[in-house]
């Protein structure tokens, strides 16, 4: 059988989770060789290095080192980068088939585009989904990414309806599910093994886990005051883990809103966690205050209550089927909610189909060829 040679890319922390169950169902193929590429938009251990360690990831192939830098600038180190790797070609000699690219961030949308104009062909794993807000960086991420990538593997049935509406043939669309909650399924009993709760200093079902990053809602001063205000006062009650993000503890120490969260008792703010002892956290939590994507979707699968402060989703299934409920940054329905939470008035999800641990061998099997449109899985 012909050998296919694919790059896969990572580049930030949501995108090993995805791509460790991935490379793992296509080690089933004798005919894949895939190449695993790291572009450096993450490097801190804490954001990087300790989920290769703890998904049991091999180390990457090659380290492209890009850093942080401005959207225009860190996109254009990958792409510069990427593509000599690219021409270069894989180890073995001969020349890469395909490129494997998971989720939306500045990563992935760098490589595909250094992908598709060397002719490479592009496979993205995360395709369709749509928040329908340009104003993320993500949802111009997605919407380039998908309109240059011919296989689209996607996790969620609105991901196929959005790509069909945006005039992608069916041929190229396979709904497969999502790929993150593999790795959740497959590590939940060593993450609940953890002594994170302890060492923590809170108990099963009578805390909340709170993250928060995006630039909508960081990165404008007033916006996160009041967001923060909502936290400290419900941490009086229910005490909130707050795993901090380094661009998050950058804003707040800028404006100088640093001092009220250190004083706040009931709110424990630490340094971002590797993903067993974040998953012992979320998985115990009463609640989870989130902007996180991912995070939507993990407390979906584990069925906690998720309230998310944006005002759109790119994963509806998690607000119609699932456990979040869209708060935006509004104080007022963001209590409202937490009030359902803690009355246990508040609604039960339940875990949307093919988000059943198996997604990579589904993927690895369209990967493997022939291509042949997973479709018909939706009806
Ligand atoms: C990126 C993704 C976002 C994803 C998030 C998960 C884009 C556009 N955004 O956002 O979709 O949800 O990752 O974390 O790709 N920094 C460090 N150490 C690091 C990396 C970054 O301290 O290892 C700091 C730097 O100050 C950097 C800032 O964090 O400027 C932002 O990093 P960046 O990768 O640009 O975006 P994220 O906010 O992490």
């Amino acid at each position: 059988m012909t050998v296919l040679n694919f790059a896969c890319v990572v580049g930030a922390r949501p995108n090993f989770m995805k791509m460790a169950p991935l490379l793992r169902a296509m080690e089933s193929y004798d005919h894949i060789r895939a190449v695993l590429i790291h572009t450096g938009q993450h490097y801190d251990a804490q954001l990087s290095d300790i989920f290769f360690e703890e998904l049991g990831m091999r180390r990457p192939d090659v380290s492209l080192e890009v850093g942080s830098g401005k959207h225009g600038v860190q996109t254009a180190r990958i792409l510069e980068r990427f593509e000599a790797v690219l021409e270069q070609g894989p180890p073995g000699g001969g020349r890469y088939d395909r490129v494997v690219v998971v989720g939306d961030v500045n990563s992935t949308l760098a490589a595909t585009l250094a992908a598709v104009k060397l002719g490479v062909p592009v496979a993205h794993v995360e395709a369709g989904l749509r928040s329908f807000d340009r104003s993320m960086p993500e949802e111009i991420n997605r919407i380039v990414t998908d309109s240059l990538a011919d296989m689209l593997l996607v996790s969620e049935p609105a991901g196929i309806d959005n790509l069909l509406r945006e005039g992608h043939a069916e041929e190229h669309l396979h709904l497969t599910g999502n790929v993150m909650i593999d790795t959740l399924r497959r590590l939940l009993p060593k993450a609940r093994n953890r002594d994170a709760l302890e060492r923590i200093g809170v108990a099963r079902g009578e805390y909340g886990v709170v993250t928060l990053h995006r630039p909508a809602n960081v990165d404008e001063p007033a916006t996160l005051a009041q967001l923060l205000e909502v936290f400290v006062d419900v941490s009086h009650d229910l005490p909130l883990v707050f795993p901090m993000h380094p661009r998050t503890k950058a804003r707040l120490e800028q404006s100088g809103l640093w001092d009220d969260l250190d004083a706040a008792k009931g709110l424990v703010v630490l340094p971002p966690q590797g993903y067993l002892d974040f998953l012992c956290l979320t998985s115990q939590a009463k609640v989870i205050i989130t902007d996180s994507g991912g995070l939507q979707e993990e407390s979906t699968a584990l069925g906690i209550p998720c309230l998310t402060a944006r005002p759109n989703t790119e994963r509806p299934i998690t607000v119609d089927e699932g456990t979040s409920t869209l708060v935006g940054s509004d104080p007022a329905l963001l209590r409202q909610c937490l009030r359902a939470v803690v009355e246990g008035a508040y609604k039960q999800g339940r875990c949307p189909a093919l988000w059943d641990g198996n997604a990579a061998p589904r993927i690895a099997a369209v990967l493997a060829g022939p291509a042949r449109s997973l479709l018909r899985r939706a009806a």
